[in-house]
């Protein structure tokens, strides 16, 4: 069925979420969503959404965290828009219901997280994605004129005369007799993260990248995209899920330790279990080699009752797998857990095709630079969602990216590696290559390879895909797609920054590489 709206969203997390309480008061706005409604990262976010509301606090501390995680990358203007707009928006969401945890003044409980100089993280026990979700939802479906359509994957943009003109969808568990299009003058991207593209994630099965895959393929720039964060401390039971336990539980004094007992992360960072996420994985990575162990989050001398009351989440997952959270060592290790480059945009969610706009995880804003500081991705998920619903409110557009943000080097598009290489992999060995090549620790030789395997399955990917094409296949486009971008900007960048750690270039090289590297499809246009 083909419709006509004023405005479409896909995806419901808190970017989407945020733009749609704006946009239903200015329109009829489509909001797609392809599994049901509240399932999205930001539903299992848990340490929570950082913003400078303290009395210790400041944003001019929040920017200097945010640049130094950011390694040299990031664009400062975005990080001011970020630290600056970010406690209105944050405050906004207790007066439409957000219950953050209060301490027993009444007074809003900050919680620490590595490489915050202060305490600045709200949080709904740990639990935050899900509360700030169920408000958004409440406040959205006020305006009453929003249409859901829940278990509809964005399949294709339509794009005419050179701008984004609407969406092709198909409803699970159809081919495209179940399908159609939805038409609008303004279309946001807020399609979340690519944590599937790798065998182990913290991210939930929706997340597999397909608003970058959608954007590239319609000739939108991505930009950054080597740039993937890996959480330290990711649940690590052979078989069972890799459950993210949240850096808070270090910020609330949780340690991290080897088989013997032995805190070892100061061995390696002088920061210790607080240093940043990069750092943290590396130093677990180096552990785990010198000992042939695993290593352990230990929370054995901190009171049960409060650990169990402040993390019920996390102590969920782990007596899921016969531990108890507060009296057992909790065996842990790195995953990957968020992109950091995605669909390139201004400050206000305009990318580089006119009438496509992009928020939350799906976006490359600059924000995070080469790294992202912890609980910055609620916080720019509800700043430039609400700055991306005012930009599509503007007649006629400004146009896409009406100012360079930042210094961009512009990588020729030819296709590393021989397209024609052997049989084509499936799903899991695509992860499992991803997780082994394109990891944690990364090297020439492995990337090169990662390449060139990617590279035959992307020959073996059909333009336009065929009709009645499964959910399975729809999947396999998006992990294809997205690893071979994230695999191709991390053989290109020849240095380690941030999240981007090559063993045969272990230093930051800030002569050859102060800068971005960005794709647009030359070649596959739907
Ligand atoms: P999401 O919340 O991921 O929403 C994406 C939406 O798009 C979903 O509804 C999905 O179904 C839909 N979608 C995707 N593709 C399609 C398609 N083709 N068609 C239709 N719909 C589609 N960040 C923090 O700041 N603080 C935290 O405490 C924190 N904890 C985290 C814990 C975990 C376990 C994880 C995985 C992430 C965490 N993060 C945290 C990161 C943060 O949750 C995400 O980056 C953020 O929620 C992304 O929001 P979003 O709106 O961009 O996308
Ligand atoms: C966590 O709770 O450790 C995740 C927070 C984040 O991803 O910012």
């Amino acid at each position: 069925m083909n419709r006509r709206a004023d405005f479409v969203i896909i995806g419901s997390g808190i970017a989407g979420l945020r733009a749609a309480v704006d946009l239903a008061a200015r329109g009829d706005v489509v909001l797609l969503t392809k599994a049901d409604p509240t399932e999205s990262n930001t539903g299992y976010a848990q340490g929570g959404i950082a913003a400078a509301v303290g009395p210790d606090d400041h944003p001019d501390l929040h920017f200097a965290d945010t640049m130094a995680a950011g390694d040299g990358l990031c664009a400062a203007a975005a990080v001011r828009v970020l630290v600056d707009e970010g406690p209105r928006y944050v405050r906004e969401l207790t007066e439409w219901g957000v219950r953050f945890d209060r301490s027993p003044d009444g007074a809003i409980a900050l919680a620490r997280e590595a490489a915050h100089a202060v305490r600045r993280v709200l949080h709904a026990a740990d639990a935050t994605g899900r509360e700030i979700g169920r408000a958004l939802w409440n406040k959205a479906r006020q305006a009453g004129r929003i249409e859901v359509l829940n278990h509809t994957r964005a399949v294709a943009l339509i794009v005419e005369d050179g701008a984004c003109a609407g969406v092709r969808y198909v409803r699970a568990g159809g081919g495209r007799e179940h399908g159609g299009e939805v038409r609008a003058r303004g279309l946001l991207l807020a399609t979340g993260g690519a944590g599937q593209v790798f065998s182990d994630t913290t991210n939930p099965p929706i997340a597999t990248g397909d608003g970058v895959c959608l954007a590239w393929q319609a000739g939108a720039r991505v930009a950054d995209l080597e740039f993937v964060q890996f959480h330290p401390t990711a649940l690590n039971v052979p078989g069972s899920p890799r459950v993210l336990l949240s850096e808070a539980l270090r910020g609330e004094g949780a340690r991290l330790v080897n088989v013997a007992g032995e805190r070892f992360t100061g061995r390696y960072e002088p920061a210790g279990d607080l240093a940043s996420r990069d750092r943290v994985s590396r130093a677990i990575v180096r552990e785990v080699a010198r000992t042939g162990q695993p290593v352990f989050l230990s929370l054995q001398h901190l009171d049960a009752t409060t650990v169990h009351a402040r993390f019920p989440t996390a102590s969920a997952a782990c007596r899921a797998v016969g531990l108890d959270l507060a009296r057992d060592r909790i065996p842990v290790g790195p995953a990957a857990h968020y992109v950091m480059g995605g669909v390139e945009t201004d400050l206000w969610g305009r990318t580089t095709l006119p009438g496509l706009f992009a928020a939350g995880e799906v976006a490359c804003t600059g924000v995070h630079g080469a790294n992202r500081l912890a609980s910055n991705s609620l916080l720019e998920g509800l700043v430039f969602g609400a700055r991306a619903a005012a930009a599509m409110q503007e007649r006629p557009y400004a146009g896409a990216l009406a100012a360079q943000v930042r210094d961009w080097t512009d990588a020729p598009a030819d296709v590393l590696g021989d397209p024609a290489g052997p049989g084509a992999p499936g799903e899991d060995e695509i992860r499992r290559l991803m997780w082994d090549a394109v990891g944690l620790v990364r090297d020439g030789r492995g990337l090169e390879q990662a390449v060139t395997t990617l590279s035959s399955a992307i020959a073996t990917l059909d333009t336009p895909p065929p009709d009645g094409a499964s959910e399975a296949d729809w999947r396999r486009r998006s992990l294809v797609t997205v690893g071979w971008l994230i695999a191709r900007a991390a053989l290109r960048r020849a240095e380690s920054r941030g999240g981007h750690f090559r063993a045969d270039f272990p230093q930051r090289d800030d002569v050859h590489w102060s800068a971005h590297i960005v794709e647009r499809s030359r070649h596959r246009s739907l």
